[in-house]
């Protein structure tokens, strides 16, 4: 039986097993899917172990997907750009990554029916959350994406740094102070609900739609924009998303994500 698992640290809290779990019954397939907590300071010998052990893939989350990036001799271009690496499998010995968490966004979005081709997008954050997605929206067509930031300047390196990789896609920084602008979808991917804190955004604010990356928390972001008419969403979908996109990676099975959020 094929062996899986996602590294992390928290983890116990993971909806991956499940998730995997419920693609591998769907496509009559067996597989073992276990979750495994990293020491801190314990993600590479984690990662070896897992593997000489006769692992087949690995999905990582929270804290470790850019030291994930650093290990892997291989990774895809969308890995590269997001610095980024949340599926790990190896390949004539050699340890390779990608990222699916932008991919599973955009699968979202469409499932929603919140199209992206010609869209304005407006992210708030630019933590690694944000340095994920944006090539997979602009590669989706966006026609422009702001990030906007608590800290601007870290918002103007993201532009700075993916701007050359989407020449089709106008990206721009902004303070979350000073954000002005008429958008058609706003993503929240700061992690202010995770931690319960507050996020202050400008009253005027406005969108057709709003979709907050986090889920299972009560997201301040989503209350805000649905006082304002915008049609909102939580990030469960895109969590199942870049779990489908992983399992094509490994598996080879494309599957629907329509199919998994009938709940
Ligand atoms: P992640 O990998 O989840 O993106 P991160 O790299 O720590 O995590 O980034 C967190 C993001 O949320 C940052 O953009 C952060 O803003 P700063 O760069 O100014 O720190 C943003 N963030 C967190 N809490 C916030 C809050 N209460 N209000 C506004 N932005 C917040």
């Amino acid at each position: 039986m094929k062996r899986f698992a996602v590294v992390g640290h928290p983890i116990a809290h993971s909806r991956s097993p499940a998730l995997h779990q419920a693609f591998a019954q769907s496509q009559h397939i067996t597989i073992d899917y276990q979750t495994i907590l990293a020491p801190l300071d314990g993600f590479e010998d984690v990662v070896k172990q897992f593997f000489d052990q006769g692992g087949d893939g690995l999905n990582v989350t929270v804290p470790f997907k850019q030291q994930a990036f650093e290990l892997c001799a291989v990774t895809t271009q969308r890995a590269q750009i997001a610095q980024a690496v949340n599926t790990l499998w190896q390949e004539n010995g050699k340890l390779h990554g990608d990222n699916t968490d932008g991919q599973g966004l955009v699968a979202a979005l469409q499932w929603k029916g919140w199209s992206i081709s010609g869209c304005r997008i407006l992210i708030l954050g630019a933590g690694g959350a944000t340095r994920g997605v944006i090539y997979p929206l602009a590669c989706a067509g966006a026609t422009s994406i702001k990030i906007a930031n608590r800290t601007l300047a870290r918002a103007e390196q993201l532009v700075n740094d993916i701007q050359p990789f989407v020449p089709q896609c106008r990206l721009s920084a902004s303070s979350l102070i000073d954000l002005k602008g008429e958008f058609d979808l706003i993503i929240n991917a700061t992690s202010a609900s995770l931690d319960g804190q507050p996020l202050h955004l400008p009253e005027q604010l406005t969108s057709l739609a709003a979709y907050e990356m986090a889920y299972g928390k009560p997201s301040d972001f989503l209350q805000f924009m649905a006082a304002r008419g915008s049609a909102c969403s939580d990030g469960y979908s895109m969590l199942v998303g870049q779990a489908i996109e992983a399992f094509k990676i490994w598996h080879g099975h494309q599957l629907s994500l329509e199919h998994f959020m009938s709940d």
